[in-house]
């Protein structure tokens, strides 16, 4: 890099003093987006192309430089590169690497264009690609859910709400659930592609440029769509990073909650699941235990997500608008939720695979706590045309009865029920088995193993 008579950096040539050596170290942000070299070079190629194309630098310049930009590529994909903190940043320590091998003609890159506009285009560029990253892995995610499912059609548990037992549902109509779930997360990234396909190459500092650039030329070169329309909002603009954040947030959050449910179903008290040997840890002291440490973890990385959402909010709460300092960090916190997103996606693909429902234990729980006291209810307004408040009464006077005699509904005589209500029939008594029960709920989005096979059908063909 070029140095002023202080041996300074080429912005520092106005300043009388060196830079404090301890806000060089620590106000460097070279440790964390050295990850978007790729990216940054493209771009200084992009624009290098156009500078040239509207004859604001010579073709022999535009060459020299580009050489130089892919030797220095080169350089940091085998990692002989020499990342030096007192350059800043990752655009700097380019700059600087490429005053040392072409001279002063490096100079001529940063025409018409700031760092403000450069790291912003970097951050899309990086953004579009781990979105697509991210896509992939989700998809995988409704793949394997999908796959469990359809071995799970008929294995029935017990649904439930304030985690009582409620309903019965089939274990597919679960997992199916969380598709759905999945697939909002995939919907929402896809949604934030307006918004990462506006390229803010070309809006400098604040103002624009006097110079005659081609924003539409970096546009196409870069694959974005349009350019950003307004120079100020762009510099200033970072609702695309927290789009990027929240969205991290919710796919995190659906993941943890997913994690909660199946750590309760392991649970040595439920034991609805158990998950094979390559998902549970050991205790350094009982020697019986399995834990499901993977789940656990899942299950506690959304403070990890929401903590990166929440840092990026406050820190452009109440910032006038252009670019500070401050914004700096948005690239550590954009890392950091990205890495962790990908490792739960990957790892929660491990788990939905490792997955060992313990069938007869949930079909037990299933008729237990007259979860079939709702359909008692809906077969009496059918069959014997009353209101459904009505209903709701003889029930709960069965529901009394079988809870004071200690017996499951199942085990409830067609004789005792009559004693009840004289109205109720063997038809009646056979429509609020567990079964019997799924297999009723036709209703669009309901349990029903019918439409959970087609349900499935719909998925298969939908995936892309
Ligand atoms: N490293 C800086 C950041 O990430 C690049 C932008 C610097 N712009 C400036 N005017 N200092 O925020």
């Amino acid at each position: 890099m070029r140095k002023n008579k202080n041996n300074q950096t080429v912005w520092s040539t106005r300043t009388k003093k060196k830079l404090s050596s301890k806000f060089i170290k620590a106000g460097s942000s070279i440790d964390v987006d050295k990850r978007l070299y790729k990216e940054d070079i493209a771009g200084s190629i992009a624009h290098v192309q156009m500078l040239q194309k509207q004859k604001i630098i010579s073709l022999k310049t535009k060459d020299k430089i580009i050489w130089g930009l892919k030797r220095i590529k080169n350089e940091i994909d085998k990692k002989k590169f020499n990342f030096e903190k007192s350059k800043e940043d990752i655009h700097m320590n380019i700059e600087s690497r490429l005053h040392e091998l072409i001279g002063e003609d490096a100079g001529l890159l940063h025409t018409a264009r700031s760092r403000n506009d450069q790291v912003l285009t970097d951050l899309k560029i990086w953004m579009k690609s781990s979105v697509k990253e991210l896509d992939g892995l989700l998809l995988k995610v409704i793949k394997n859910l999908i796959l469990i499912s359809e071995k799970n059609i008929k294995t029935i548990l017990p649904g439930f709400t304030h985690l009582k037992n409620a309903q019965p549902i089939s274990l597919a109509h679960y997992f199916l659930s969380c598709v759905e779930m999945f697939k909002r997360d995939r919907k929402r990234f896809e949604n934030s592609f307006d918004n990462l396909n506006e390229n803010p190459l070309g809006v400098c500092a604040i103002a624009g440029t006097s110079f005659n650039i081609d924003r539409l030329y970096t546009t196409k070169k870069l694959k974005f769509e349009k350019p950003t329309n307004n120079s100020i909002d762009t510099v200033s603009d970072r609702d695309f990073v927290l789009d990027f954040l929240y969205n991290i947030s919710v796919c995190s959050m659906h993941i943890s909650r997913i994690s909660e449910e199946l750590i309760i179903w392991n649970s040595d008290q439920y034991n609805f699941i158990q998950l094979k040997d390559n998902l549970v840890t050991g205790s350094s002291i009982m020697p019986q235990k399995k834990n499901p440490d993977t789940l656990e973890f899942l299950r506690g990385k959304s403070g990890t997500t929401y903590g990166s959402l929440i840092s990026m909010l406050t820190i452009v709460k109440g910032l006038p608008l252009s670019y500070f300092k401050d914004l700096q960090d948005d690239k550590e916190f954009v890392f950091k939720s990205f890495d962790t997103i990908k490792n739960c996606l990957i790892i929660f693909n491990e788990v939905i695979l490792g997955i060992v429902p313990m069938k007869d234990k949930m079909l037990v729980s299933a008729s237990k706590g007259y979860t079939t006291a709702t359909d008692l209810a809906d077969n009496l307004v059918r069959h014997l045309n009353i209101t459904f408040r009505d209903a709701y009464k003889i029930t709960a006077k069965v529901v009394n009865y079988a809870e004071k005699s200690k017996l499951e509904f199942e085990k409830l005589s067609l004789d005792e029920m009559k004693k009840i209500d004289s109205r109720i029939t063997k038809k009646i008594l056979d429509n609020i088995k567990v079964k019997n029960s799924i297999k009723s709920k036709k209703s669009y989005g309901g349990t029903s193993f019918e439409n959970i096979k087609k349900m499935i059908k719909i998925y298969k063909k939908g995936i892309k």
